[in-house]
């Protein structure tokens, strides 16, 4: 099985990559190292002790794709690649609507010219709004996304859903990622946030490191048990490993449709920054701030649909999870740059 990975130098494409290549799986890079570095390509090789096709493209130049697909010979495509960050979208929505649906039509177009007909998209929680009950489930409808970035997942998704619909060749899953966090207990991969983060962890780590003097904790008036926001945190080699049994799934003739990705379990802020102080040894300062707009107040996923459908069982506890962050931001305060 030959995999082309979009973005699979990014978070958690990189970490797909690594679990596919060490089942034995075959499989081919593209990303344009816009929010990703070359060394992470390098440092697959590395974990992996194998080889791959990497090439430096924007996959939303079709020429580029089409390349691609004629010097490879592509079983299915999983596609990371795109615009992630929450606020930005805010900031500039036509950026994000233009690169997030031009990448993911492209792909899809040169995927059919290719006669390629499986697909694994990277979508996310945010498709559900915040007017469905938690736990989120799969049968719930897609909400009112808080974001242009959120936005542009659901309309992937509705793009999957219609394409799936018109062509019965094509199957599409679409994976809703909860909380992501974590990273190879190599400590040779992670999360490498450019320029300030946005997301709790990566901050967290840059305060234990010494890079940030404190954190911000954005809100504790919610109505939850401690008033700070409730995520459902996964580590991201579960969330990889998700990615191979979904291959799997549609190589069985698998039905198109969503899974969520999360350990059914939430975690608040303040719990995390302890466990986080916990692990690190660092006294990790923390200042109480204003709610962040559009925050809801918690967010975790039924994965039962995983479980039952694609077998899969997340592994890794909390403490787990930031030891293994914390291993890759320790050897690496300055992320891939050193
Ligand atoms: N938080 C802080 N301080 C920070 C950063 C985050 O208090 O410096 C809080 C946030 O307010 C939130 C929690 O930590 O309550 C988690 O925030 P993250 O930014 O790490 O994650 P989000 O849940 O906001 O975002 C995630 C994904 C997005 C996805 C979104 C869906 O990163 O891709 O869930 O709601 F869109």
């Amino acid at each position: 099985m030959n995999v082309l990975l979009t973005g699979g130098a990014g978070y958690i494409g990189s970490h797909t990559a690594v679990e596919l290549l060490n089942r034995g799986c075959d499989i081919v890079i593209a990303d344009d190292y816009s929010n990703s570095s070359p060394v992470a390509v390098e440092r697959i090789r590395q974990i992996t002790g194998r080889d791959f096709p990497a090439y430096h493209v924007d996959v939303t130049d079709c020429e580029a794709v089409r390349r691609i697909f004629r010097e490879n010979k592509i079983d299915c495509v999983i596609h990371f690649a795109g615009k992630k960050a929450v606020g930005e979208s805010v900031e500039i929505p036509l950026s994000y609507y233009r690169t997030n649906l031009d990448a993911a039509l492209t792909v899809l177009e040169c995927m059919k010219e290719a006669g390629v007909s499986r697909f694994i998209f990277s979508s996310s929680a945010t498709v559900y709004g915040s007017l469905n009950p938690i736990p989120y489930r799969e049968d719930m409808p897609r909400g009112e996304c808080s974001s242009p970035y959120g936005t542009t997942k659901a309309m992937i998704e509705k793009i999957l859903e219609d394409a799936c619909h018109a062509d019965s060749t094509l199957s599409a899953v679409l994976l809703r990622y909860f909380n992501p966090i974590g990273a190879h207990p190599s400590g040779l991969i992670g999360e490498d946030p450019q320029g300030i983060p946005n997301n709790l962890l990566p901050y967290i780590a840059q305060v234990a490191v010494g890079r940030r003097e404190r954190l911000m904790v954005f809100g504790d008036d919610y109505p939850t048990p401690d008033g700070t926001c409730v995520r459902d945190y996964i580590h991201v080699r579960d969330l990889a490993q998700a990615h191979l049994l979904a291959l799997e799934y549609l190589d069985r003739g698998g039905e198109s449709g969503p899974f969520n990705l999360g350990s059914g379990d939430g975690f608040s802020v303040k719990e995390i920054v302890e466990t986080a102080r916990k692990v690190t040894g660092k006294p990790i300062p923390a200042t109480m701030k204003p709610r962040r707009p559009g925050d809801p107040p918690t967010l975790i996923a039924s994965n039962h649909k995983a479980r039952e459908v694609l077998g899969w069982v997340p592994q890794r506890g909390l403490e787990e999870i930031i030891a293994d962050a914390w291993a890759w931001h320790q050897s690496h305060p300055n992320g891939y740059d050193g």
